[in-house]
């Protein structure tokens, strides 16, 4: 027969244990939670009320349900409290030898059917159980921060833990209104696995000064959509508890590189910048605790950029395909006159027609009314020659993605255009050195990569090479501002900031299913609910392109030579069988039929 829950034991109410109290007061479970001392028994008791009381502060839950929630909490110190409780979670710091003297600890003052579970994001559940007289009886009950909100767990079977206890746990996940996973144990199982990676690479851009804080956040935010920045989360996950996972990843994980933690993040930790918890980590809060960000000395200053873009009112943009039609579109919608070149009428034709298609749409959607869709188009110039951009203040190339035919078209440029003139590539994957050393005048070249589709994503990548200048660099940003969108500045690196903190995340999803360790999708639902992405990994591929990912996967790996960004064979192979995503019907998943 199945367990009935009616008492759950908390370990440890910090980030993770207050949340967790949280979700099962929440649902009429009763709940003891426990901590070490007095001290982080009140603060503990705090981060439960500030929650709560947020909650109620915005309407999602009323004064009674709080009331009725806080009074289903014992708040107690030590584990005496915890003798009658049916379940205990620990969520104490990541360290091994602590949770294996603390699940002693519980296996000696539990009832001996209690099952005993560890929040553990990245150690080893099957080594912490041994710990313990009742190993059958110990699983991994992972949350996601901040618990209250995140709607995935993930339960960590190990190889002794009893079929019946996991079904017992799958079952009071589901009265948590959580979706559950069950996947066997291993580093970081299935979300941080994929996940820490990233964060640490994103670090290491920051350590480097590849790009500022606030760039990188801004690009993976609206670049893909993702809830927080990578360094933002960080500093919610706490630098402490960060630092411990990417440490154990790394000794467990096969010491992939990726996980050894950033110097950086060491140091922070020892001057006791662990994050939103200490009120500072890479950004700084308004007190320990608070998600609120002030400025500090890193804020950007938001007066005006140093160089307007007022010089900037007439712009050439050379291509005639998707990216060229998109960006055509922005700079004429947002009142730049636009010169438009391409290979010939017929390319012209077909660009005018898309452009105006999307125009309309934005007519039909109330976005935008006829007589500026008119203006729109009236300020676009068709010509099939370059000599007409002899008088344009910058030009945007979005030819094909091939080095040769991009050099010849700046060398040409170099030639036609007016000296001072900002000329800027769209390229996605080519060094934008290489192009700008194709002409005389490398400062004034610059990377302007925007997003697909360009008239909706918000935004664009300014890539500064070692011999663009300062004013060049002012000039983009302030017309990436002029059409309304954010403008990143980063290093000239292969990926830039999105697709090299992007494209090894989603390879790290392919080698895991590869592994068997899950399925498409459970490693789908995984990253949706527990982190929030707004498409899981596969699912992101298929939409992609899987040649495309390929491509750029290769890319970041030949620059970087790191071996963990080798391409997965499972994605080689499936290019190889013309499995390219939804553009074949095909990718990941099958699409024949949706
Ligand atoms: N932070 C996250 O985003 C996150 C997400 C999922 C899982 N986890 C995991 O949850 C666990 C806790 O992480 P956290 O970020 O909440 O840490 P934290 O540092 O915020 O909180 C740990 C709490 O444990 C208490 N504690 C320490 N020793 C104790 C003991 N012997 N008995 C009782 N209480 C004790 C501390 O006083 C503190 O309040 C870790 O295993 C971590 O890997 C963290």
């Amino acid at each position: 027969m199945a367990r009935e829950f009616t008492s759950v034991g908390v370990v440890g109410l910090g980030t993770m244990g207050a949340g967790i109290v949280e979700v099962f007061a929440r649902n009429g479970i009763d709940v003891v939670a426990v901590e070490i001392s007095d001290a982080a028994l009140d603060r503990g008791r705090a981060n439960l009320t500030g929650s709560t009381d947020r909650a109620v502060a915005r309407g999602k839950l009323t004064e009674a349900d709080r009331d009725a929630l806080l009074a289903r909490v014992t708040f107690a110190v030590g584990l005496d409290a915890l003798h009658s409780v049916d379940l205990v979670i620990e969520a104490v710091p990541e360290h091994l030898d602590l949770k294996q003297r603390l699940f002693a600890e519980l296996d000696r003052v539990c009832k001996p059917e209690a099952i005993l579970a560890t929040n553990t994001s990245s150690l080893s559940v099957t080594e912490i159980s041994v710990a313990t007289a009742r190993p059958n009886q110990v699983v991994g009950i992972h949350f996601f921060n901040p618990a209250p909100v995140m709607k995935l767990v993930e339960v960590v079977r190990t190889v002794v833990t009893s079929a019946d206890v996991v079904a017992d746990v799958e079952a009071l996940c589901g009265r948590l209104g959580k979706v559950d996973v069950t996947i066997s144990d291993r580093a970081g199982f299935i979300a941080n696995a994929l996940l820490f990676g990233y964060l640490n690479h994103a670090v290491d851009m920051f350590e480097s000064r590849y790009a500022t804080r606030e760039d990188i956040d801004a690009a993976m935010n609206l670049g893909c959509g993702l809830p927080m920045g990578p360094l933002a989360l960080m500093d919610l996950i706490g630098l402490d508890t960060a630092y411990e996972i990417l440490d154990t990843m790394y000794r467990r994980g096969g010491r992939d590189r990726r996980h050894a933690p950033v110097p950086l993040l060491k140091q922070m930790v020892t001057a006791g910048l662990l994050g939103r918890k200490s009120g500072r980590g890479f950004y700084t809060y308004e007190r320990p605790g608070s998600p609120k960000v002030v400025p500090d000395e890193q804020t950007p200053t938001t007066t005006e950029p140093a160089v307007s873009d007022a010089a900037v009112t007439k712009i050439g943009i050379v291509g005639s395909g998707t990216m060229a039609t998109g960006i055509i579109e922005v700079f004429a919608n947002a009142g730049y006159e636009v010169v438009s070149v391409t290979r010939g009428a017929e390319q012209s034709a077909k660009v005018f027609e898309a452009v105006q298609t999307s125009l309309n749409k934005g007519v039909v959607r109330g976005r935008l009314s006829e007589a500026d869709r008119d203006a729109a188009l009236g300020r676009i110039n068709w010509s099939a020659t370059l000599d007409h951009l002899a008088d344009v203040d910058l030009v945007v190339e979005a030819v094909v993605e091939e080095l040769s035919v991009k050099k010849a078209l700046f060398a040409s440029l170099d030639e036609i255009c007016k000296p001072g003139v900002v000329l800027a590539t769209t390229t996605s994957s080519l060094p934008v050195i290489e192009v700008a050393m194709a002409t005389q005048r490398p400062a004034d070249v610059v990377g302007l990569h925007f997003f697909n589709p360009a008239p909706a994503m918000p935004l664009v990548e300014i890539v500064r090479t070692i011999r663009t200048s300062a004013e060049t660099i002012a000039t983009a940003q302030a017309v990436s501002a002029t059409l309304g969108k954010t403008g990143v500045v980063c290093g000239d690196r292969s990926g830039f900031i999105v697709n090299a903190l992007l494209f090894p995340y989603l390879n790290d999803a392919v080698r895991m299913l590869e592994a068997s360790y899950s399925t498409t999708d459970d490693i789908d639902h995984a990253m949706k609910l527990g982190c929030g992405y707004p498409m899981g990994p596969f699912e992101l591929l298929d939409v992609v392109g899987l040649d495309v990912a390929l491509a750029i996967q290769r890319e970041l790996y030949l620059e970087l030579r790191e071996p963990g960004f080798a391409p997965a064979p499972l994605l080689e192979h499936l290019v190889t069988a013309g499995y390219l995503g939804r553009k074949t019907r095909r990718g990941f998943r099958d699409h024949t039929r949706r």
